[in-house]
């Protein structure tokens, strides 16, 4: 018993040292006794940082922690994450859990659940890291993601079951190289129909405001770094290795494809799946993806993207045998033939639910447009924040039909839940698991979702330039 308070009292005077270093805390409740539940402290800054990606300038970006991307946030599911954010930028800012089912407050987005977090001002963020899966955080304000205001956050699961032998985080980034990140003063497609002069980019915000094009990115970063100036991944023969690839872009879809190996994807946006072998992975901005590989090819491999014509295919980074002497890497080429899988392809791995064969209890048409003779872009024409909001009670299951009559693709981002991806040809239970799904020019796609999850929920495209240009809504409910 003696022993034990001992134990408790230098162990609790290790925490609070720790705490006072300013360095990332992990309290330890097993030690500590009493709480079930481990709390995860972290403490992030937010501000303005000098960086530089490898290739190219020194620029200032804004950052957590001064680093881009900000600190992976890796915890167990079940323990409790609390971030304490500072924010020494010049303007607001939030944190936003991106595919995680927090409580509707600590969501962070400014306006729909919290007031922005002013310069010089503290916000802690404390939720449940639940489910297991790969995430994204990044801040909900203005154009601050484009700026270097994200990261990873990876939930691991409970009881690991986890076959693989080697895993690697993989944050996509698409960079404006230049003071400020991606707000520059470039453009990448003027809509079509605008003339020269209202093309002037205006740097504004609040309702009102003339929206910002997108920027022509001249810098496709891997976990912050520019190939080839990064660290390739190293792999041994005959390992099994674990990729979680997230898309943080602002403004990119990549088509992936690693030289030399298939991928088998085994989560989408963090939800398990019916492995799928594939040759090209594409992921929209806020998608993320788990893949494996089986190392069973010794070289030295490019994991890249397809050029689209916009320096896409600059985004690359080397996998590396070790028994291999460093060679230069093969690129993947993107021929014809290739397996392509898409959302499609893919059958939920345990369906948890039975059947419905029911209709959902509301429907809700959504019209995507834009990028003719306008800035802005619309769901169901509406401009947010002038945009009705999607109601729904607790309980129900609601289903969202999305029709894109533009000529550009969305990825759809609904806040606060997962939603079912519709598949006809599919019994209900096998339908996918995402939080965010690609609208393709002039195509049609449904998701539907339960209600369980009370609060006011931001719902948007995911280009960042889109979403900022009004296609947004908020799908609210009370709690019964
Ligand atoms: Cu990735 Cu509304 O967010
Ligand atoms: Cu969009």
């Amino acid at each position: 018993m003696k022993a034990k308070i001992n134990r408790r009292t230098f162990l609790k005077t290790t925490l609070g040292a720790i705490l006072a270093s300013g360095l990332p805390a992990f309290s330890l409740p097993h030690a500590l006794g009493k709480p079930k539940k481990a709390v995860r402290e972290f403490r992030f800054s937010a501000s303005p940082a000098k960086v530089n990606l490898g290739v190219g300038p020194d620029f200032v970006a804004w950052t957590y922690n001064g680093q881009v991307p900000g600190p992976e946030i890796r915890v167990r599911e079940g323990d409790i994450i609390r971030v304490i954010l500072k924010n020494y930028l010049p303007e607001d800012t939030t944190i936003h859990w991106h595919g995680v089912p927090v409580p509707n407050a600590m969501d962070g987005v400014p306006e729909v659940t919290q007031k922005a977090v002013m310069p010089g001002k503290t916000f802690v963020y404390e939720f449940e890291a639940r489910p297991a899966g790969s995430y994204i955080y990044h801040s909900h304000v203005n154009y601050q993601l484009d700026q270097g205001l994200y990261g990873a956050l990876i939930i691991e699961p409970s009881h690991s079951r986890d076959l693989h032998d080697r895993e690697y985080t993989l944050l996509l980034e698409d960079w404006v190289m230049m003071d400020g990140g991606g707000v520059a003063n470039t453009q990448r497609r003027p809509p079509m129909g605008m003339r020269r002069g209202m093309m002037r980019r205006q740097r504004s915000s609040g309702p009102g405001r003339t929206p910002l094009l997108e920027p022509v990115y001249d810098g496709y970063a891997i976990n912050g770094r520019v190939y080839p100036e990064m660290n390739p991944l190293g792999v041994g023969k005959g390992d099994r290795v674990k990729l979680r690839i997230l898309n943080a872009s602002s403004a990119t879809i990549y088509d992936l494809r690693l030289a030399g190996h298939a991928l088998t994807i085994t989560h989408v946006d963090g939800n398990p799946i019916q492995p799928v072998e594939t040759d090209v992975l594409r992921i929209g901005m806020g998608e993320r993806y788990d893949v494996e590989f089986v190392a069973n090819n010794p070289g030295t491999w490019l994991l890249g993207a397809r050029e689209r014509g916009f320096g896409e295919g600059m985004l690359r980074i080397p996998i590396e045998y070790k028994e291999v002497r460093r060679k230069e890497p093969v690129p993947p080429i993107f021929h014809r033939g290739l397996r392509f899988a898409t959302y499609w392809d893919f059958q939920a791995l345990h369906p948890l639910d039975k059947s419905v064969s029911v209709p959902a209890d509301r429907f809700y048409p959504q019209t995507l447009s834009g990028g003719m003779h306008s800035p802005f872009w619309t769901i169901n024409g509406q401009v947010y924040p002038d945009a009705e909001h999607l109601a729904v009670r607790e309980g129900e299951r609601a289903r969202i039909g999305y029709w894109n009559h533009s000529m550009m693709p969305h990825p759809m981002h609904f806040h606060g839940h997962f939603f079912k991806v519709v598949n006809p040809s599919l019994p209900y239970e096998r339908w996918i698991l995402k939080d965010t799904v690609i609208v393709d020019p002039m195509q049609h796609v449904e998701i539907e979702f339960l209600a369980d999850n009370p609060g006011k929920w931001f719902h948007h495209c995911h280009n960042l330039y889109h979403m900022e240009a009004g296609m947004a809504n908020v799908v609210a409910y009370q709690a019964d």
